[in-house]
């Protein structure tokens, strides 16, 4: 099955792609938008924090799929878990979900974690729903049981 999957990559956001990336955000069901800022606040939250904010698009040959944006700089992880990579927003187009793309755009976020020697990636999600927390927790994420603005941190070891 995972053989029949074409690779993902990630290209940086910028004028070409800037309207495709924001529409992504329309194509996620009212449920979805709960748990996810839109990508244009995203973007404008990046411009805001240049020494934290790492943003991408998430490519499929030529066409942007999702959006993902990391905080490169976390300040409140606990020492033990230091340094560490945050997973600040994180989505897949609704047309292209359920297809192993957030899976694979995962495994290149913890790739990436692994070439800059992190010790963990912490990411927290709303419990409103079952999606995504059980995306992260079928992924290896583990539930720190610790609340963070209402949403639940999660975090995994690499
Ligand atoms: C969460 C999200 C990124 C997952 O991306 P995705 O591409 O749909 O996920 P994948 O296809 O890679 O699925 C990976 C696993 O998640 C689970 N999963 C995915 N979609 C699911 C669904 N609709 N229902 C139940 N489980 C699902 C499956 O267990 C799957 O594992 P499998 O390989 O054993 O089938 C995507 O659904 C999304 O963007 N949601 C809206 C925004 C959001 O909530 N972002 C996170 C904010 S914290």
């Amino acid at each position: 099955m995972m053989s029949n999957h074409k690779q993902i990559e990630f290209k940086e956001v910028n004028n070409d792609n800037f309207r495709a990336v924001v529409k992504l955000t329309d194509t996620l069901s009212d449920m979805q938008k709960r748990c996810v800022a839109p990508n244009v606040v995203s973007i404008a939250q990046a411009y805001l924090n240049p020494e934290k904010a790492w943003v991408r698009a998430i490519y499929l040959d030529e066409t942007p799929i999702g959006f993902v944006m990391l905080n490169i700089n976390p300040d409140d992880i606990k020492d033990d878990d230091m340094p560490a990579l945050y997973v600040w927003r994180f989505m897949i187009g609704g047309a292209y979900q359920s297809k192993g793309y957030g899976k694979m755009a995962m495994d290149m976020i913890l790739e990436k974690a692994r070439k800059e020697s992190k010790k963990t990636v912490y990411l927290s999600c709303g419990m409103e729903y079952e999606m995504p927390y059980q995306f992260y927790m079928n992924y290896g994420f583990t539930d720190t049981k610790i609340m963070h603005d209402d949403e639940e941190v999660l975090k995994i070891y690499l």
